[in-house]
């Protein structure tokens, strides 16, 4: 099953994409993660990618579509994949387009979490995460056992440098003004469903399951 998974910044992505992906054995695909591994190890595409994370902007398309051509090429997304963050533009989407064409395969589901955007800065600004096994916690709606430890692993929970308040409005309305176009690309397509996102994690994740199942 080839899945992509929509939505805002603080939507929920990250947080259902690691119930989705160990529900049906598939490979979890994050833009997000994979730039801020490369930031982290101050490879070339990190130093890139920084300075436009940092500041709330996209990276530009050429860069992201050629790690992602790169990695769906891999031998374990045969089995099926998971987007998580990624196509955010509509030449993004063209490209994906085109390498899952070249591949010999098809994207199966596009699916949008919807959240408004009042809600997104609390659950950005409240997020935490595990550096070990990259779990998103919030210290209000989905709190660890242990303020600051991570419940599977002990791991000790940090805060995204770009959760910080200032950033987090600028990537609301970048990201913002790019979704609508990319809602519109996929309706075309008739691929596109939309689940609301405002609902508790465990109800949100069997919604996405019986869409995947349907
Ligand atoms: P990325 O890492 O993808 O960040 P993002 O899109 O801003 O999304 P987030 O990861 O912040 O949110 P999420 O939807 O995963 O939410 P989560 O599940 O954690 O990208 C980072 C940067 O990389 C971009 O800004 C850009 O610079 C660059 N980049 C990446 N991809 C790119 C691309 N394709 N093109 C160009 N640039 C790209 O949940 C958030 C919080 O809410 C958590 O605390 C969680 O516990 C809580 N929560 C989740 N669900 C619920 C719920 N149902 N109810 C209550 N709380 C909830
Ligand atoms: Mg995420
Ligand atoms: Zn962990």
């Amino acid at each position: 099953m080839n899945i992509i998974l929509m939505g805002l910044p603080g939507a929920g992505k990250g947080t259902q994409a690691e119930r989705i992906v160990k529900e049906f054995d598939i490979p979890h695909i994050s833009t997000g993660d994979m730039f801020r591994a490369a930031v982290k190890n101050e490879t070339p595409l990190g130093l890139k990618a920084k300075s436009y994370m940092d500041q709330g902007q996209l990276v530009p398309d050429e860069v992201v579509i050629g790690i992602v051509r790169e990695r769906l090429a891999m031998e374990d997304c045969e089995k099926g994949f998971l987007l998580d963050g990624f196509p955010r533009t509509v030449p993004q989407a063209e490209a994906l387009t085109a390498t899952v064409k070249e591949l010999g395969r098809e994207i199966d589901h596009v699916i949008n979490i919807n959240v408004r955007r009042e809600l997104l800065i609390d659950r950005l600004t409240g997020r935490w995460i595990c550096p070990v096994c990259g779990a998103s916690y919030h210290t209000m709606f989905n709190p660890p056992k242990e303020a600051g430890i991570c419940d599977k692993d002990g791991g000790k929970l940090y805060q995204r440098d770009d959760d910080k308040l200032e950033v987090v409005s600028q990537r609301l309305d970048v990201n913002i003004a790019q979704t609508q176009l990319l809602i519109d690309y996929y309706t075309e397509q008739g691929l596109l469903r939309s689940i609301d996102g405002e609902q508790d994690i465990q109800v949100v994740f069997e919604e996405i399951k019986s869409l995947l199942r349907g």
